[in-house]
């Protein structure tokens, strides 16, 4: 199996686990898509076996064949456990799949979470998933969604079990984000150009959460070759996704009357089309795995900001990318809903804690105080009352706050292309 053809095979085959999953409202019921190298003879005997090989077409891979062909494979191992009458069918899915190509065969190994999925690779474990229960809810609520009216802490499973990535998760905004994902039991791809940062950081999400919770992936979002790499390697780490959360920004703050063209570009080619290409990329992974899972919801987030809302004086670079995201999400929202996936903006105020304002040698707090802006400002702290004064509620921004609404968004199967503020009222509809 080349390195492409698991980014074309590994979704599909979480698309179908998951549906099937659904049959059984198990609270588990996101998958995590392990391929393996899969050497012939130590492939097991209860792997769901699938030929794909017609599939193949001079285009490349048919994906509508290839989701008809596993969907009947996963139909026959199901008869085959009703036949034998050991397990009552409906009661357990396959963990592994035998996966036939014209380039030769793959085996990938399916569970809820990626360290059980690695563990049956290495043990070649096929025995039976056993799932949790048997009523039929179609919905991406099996993943264990709370009730109406139940806290914000109940409302983070609805991420539990669920593969997400955060770009420029290494620090920040993005940094908060990961952390609240991981604490709420999702697995979370950190993708960042800062990649000993990601790394670091998962490492410290792993050891605390006692399992694989992060995964570090080099990328820079407004190289397109980067993100179709990033993309190979969430499927061929775990085999598809479920929350793509797109946070990755800068800000070159400059007046329009001295900006150079080049600073104008990085800071556009950044926070404007490094989301077209990563709802490109993801979108197209995510369309596949709606193939085999068609109830599936599945949500690419834009963190925007309140200058995306109304315009930021002397910071045009910024705003007019962040406005233009909104019509970008607007517009994905429009053509992705057909497979499935909700395309959304939040959009924070100020994060005054966070390294962009606070950090002390190159932080806004800092800059601001020594190029005058904030008028009659002696100190930092000036310079921070002069901001938090702006907000209604009187303080900036906080990653929990933005957790609440990335959990809205997830949670709302009814909502797509919306742009949803969390400025403490700075920001008000017009
Ligand atoms: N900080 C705020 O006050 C604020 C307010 C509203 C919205 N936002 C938005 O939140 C997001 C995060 O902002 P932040 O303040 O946390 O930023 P930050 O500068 O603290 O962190 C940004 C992260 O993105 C990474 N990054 C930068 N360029 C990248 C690229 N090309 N490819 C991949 N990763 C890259 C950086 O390495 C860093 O880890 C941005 O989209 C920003 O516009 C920030």
């Amino acid at each position: 199996m080349s390195f492409t053809d698991h980014i074309l095979l590994a979704p599909l085959i979480r698309g179908l686990w998951i549906n099937a999953a659904h049959e059984s409202s198990d609270t588990g019921c996101p998958r995590v898509v392990v391929p393996s190298a899969g050497a012939d003879g130590t492939i097991p005997a209860q792997a769901v076996f699938a030929d794909l090989s017609a599939a193949w077409t001079g285009d490349g891979l048919d994906e509508a064949v290839a989701a008809k062909a596993l969907m009947d494979a996963y139909a026959a191992w199901e008869t085959g456990v009703a036949q034998k009458g050991k397990q009552p069918a409906g009661l357990t899915q396959p963990s592994c799949a035998r996966i036939k190509t014209p380039s030769g065969e793959a085996v990938y190994w399916i569970d809820r979470d990626l360290g059980s999925a690695r563990k049956r690779n290495e043990t070649f474990d096929a025995s039976p998933l056993v799932l949790s229960g048997t009523n039929t809810v179609p919905s991406n609520s099996d993943s264990g969604i709370a009730a109406p009216g139940a806290s914000a802490v109940n409302r983070s499973l609805v991420v539990k079990n669920k593969i997400v990535l955060v770009t420029g998760g290494a620090q920040g905004f993005g940094e908060e984000i990961v952390r609240g994902l991981a604490a709420s039991g999702a697995l979370v791809f950190i993708a960042d150009l800062n990649q000993a940062g990601a790394e670091k950081l998962a490492e410290t999400l792993n050891s605390a959460e006692k399992r694989i919770a992060a995964v570090a992936v080099p990328v820079n979002v407004s190289d397109e070759a980067s993100v179709e790499a990033l993309f190979k390697t969430i499927a061929e780490t775990a085999g598809g996704l479920d929350l793509c959360v797109s946070n990755a920004g800068v800000l070159k703050a400059a007046s329009v009357l001295e900006q150079d063209v080049g600073s104008f570009k990085f800071v556009t080619d950044i926070n404007y089309t490094g989301f077209f290409l990563m709802a490109k990329h993801c979108g197209r992974l995510l369309r596949r795995q709606n193939r085999t899972a068609p109830g599936w919801k599945t949500d690419i987030i834009q963190i925007n900001s309140k200058s995306g809302l109304e315009g930021s004086n002397k910071n045009g670079a910024y705003a007019g990318g962040k406005f233009g995201a909104i019509g970008l999400v607007e517009s994905f929202a429009l053509e992705l809903v057909e497979y499935g996936i909700k395309v959304n903006a939040i959009c924070p105020g100020n994060f005054l804690d966070g390294p962009l304002w606070s950090d002390p040698e190159k932080g806004l707090f800092v800059q601001y105080l020594n190029t005058g802006k904030v008028p009659g400002a002696k100190t930092v702290a000036d310079v921070r009352a002069f901001y938090e004064a702006k907000v209604p509620m009187k303080r900036g921004c906080t990653g929990a706050d933005v957790m609440r609404a990335i959990y809205y968004v997830v949670e709302q199967e009814y909502e797509t292309g919306q742009a949803i503020p969390v400025t403490g009222g700075q920001v008000m509809l017009h």
